[in-house]
């Protein structure tokens, strides 16, 4: 696991789009997974700067999210395909049709969740994928607890990933229980990883991925034991190391 350490969100921003085009222009036929959530916005809103000034096209890239909230259709303000159509899609070449989320409204989630695995899999799985960190070390929405060899799976999300993602919704108890996420197994198999951090408030989560010993009741500590993870870490981030 490297780790490159940057002054604040900006840099960290930077660095992650850099790292993310040299893939995409690297590649023939590029897969990327993506993430949510507040951190990679950054990120997305640069690489938007970086294709409008024509060095990088999404033409031929195919993208997988990590996750996506059960009972909240494509539409919805909240779900995950509407924040990814307007933090990205909406903006770059992409062909829909290339697209991937789960679908948290789908009738047989079990069986959406083997066809996920599945599309993966066909794809030739994951060239890059991008990785935030809940404050409890969650990755996608693999709480404490998932076993290291989940793949997508349905979760019950901890109070605390309520808490911390209220802030999207109207209230909290508006925030959707449950989720479909690509699990940790399913993550590990992707080619590259790029986990951004930023921020005091992963602090100690950051100081527990870099020290603490690899354990279920910390997810994203697994990410020790792929061969090419790169930590992109702000100076806020790292106030307990
Ligand atoms: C969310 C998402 C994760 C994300 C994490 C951190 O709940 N499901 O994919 O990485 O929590 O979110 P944020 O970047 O807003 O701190």
């Amino acid at each position: 696991m490297e780790f490159i350490k940057v002054t604040n969100y900006q840099d960290m921003s930077d660095k992650a789009c850099a790292i993310m085009i040299e893939k995409i222009n690297n590649l023939k036929n590029p897969v990327l997974g993506l993430a949510t959530g507040s951190t990679p916005e950054g990120l997305y809103q640069k690489i938007i700067e970086q294709y409008k000034q024509g060095k990088v096209s999404f033409k031929d890239v195919t993208t997988f999210n990590l996750d996506e909230y059960v009972g909240l259709s494509r539409e919805d303000v909240n779900s995950y395909y509407r924040y990814m159509q307007e933090k990205l899609f909406n903006h770059v070449d992409i062909n829909l049709e290339r697209v991937h989320l789960p679908n948290g409204t789908a009738s047989d989630l079990a069986e959406e969740c083997r066809m996920y695995d599945k599309q993966i899999e066909q794809a030739g799985r994951v060239d890059l994928q991008i990785l935030g960190m809940g404050i409890n070390g969650h990755i996608g929405f693999n709480e404490p607890g998932t076993p290291f060899n989940s793949r997508t799976h349905v979760v019950d999300l901890a109070a605390s990933t309520l808490e911390a993602n209220a802030r999207f919704f109207p209230s909290l108890a508006d925030v959707p229980t449950q989720a479909v996420t690509m699990g940790i197994a399913t993550i590990m198999e992707s080619k590259e990883i790029l986990l951004l951090v930023s921020g005091e408030q992963k602090a100690e989560a950051i100081a527990r991925l870099a020290e603490g010993e690899i354990s279920e009741d910390f997810p994203a500590s697994i990410l020790r034991n792929h061969p090419n993870v790169t930590v992109v870490v702000d100076e806020g981030a790292m106030v307990k190391l």
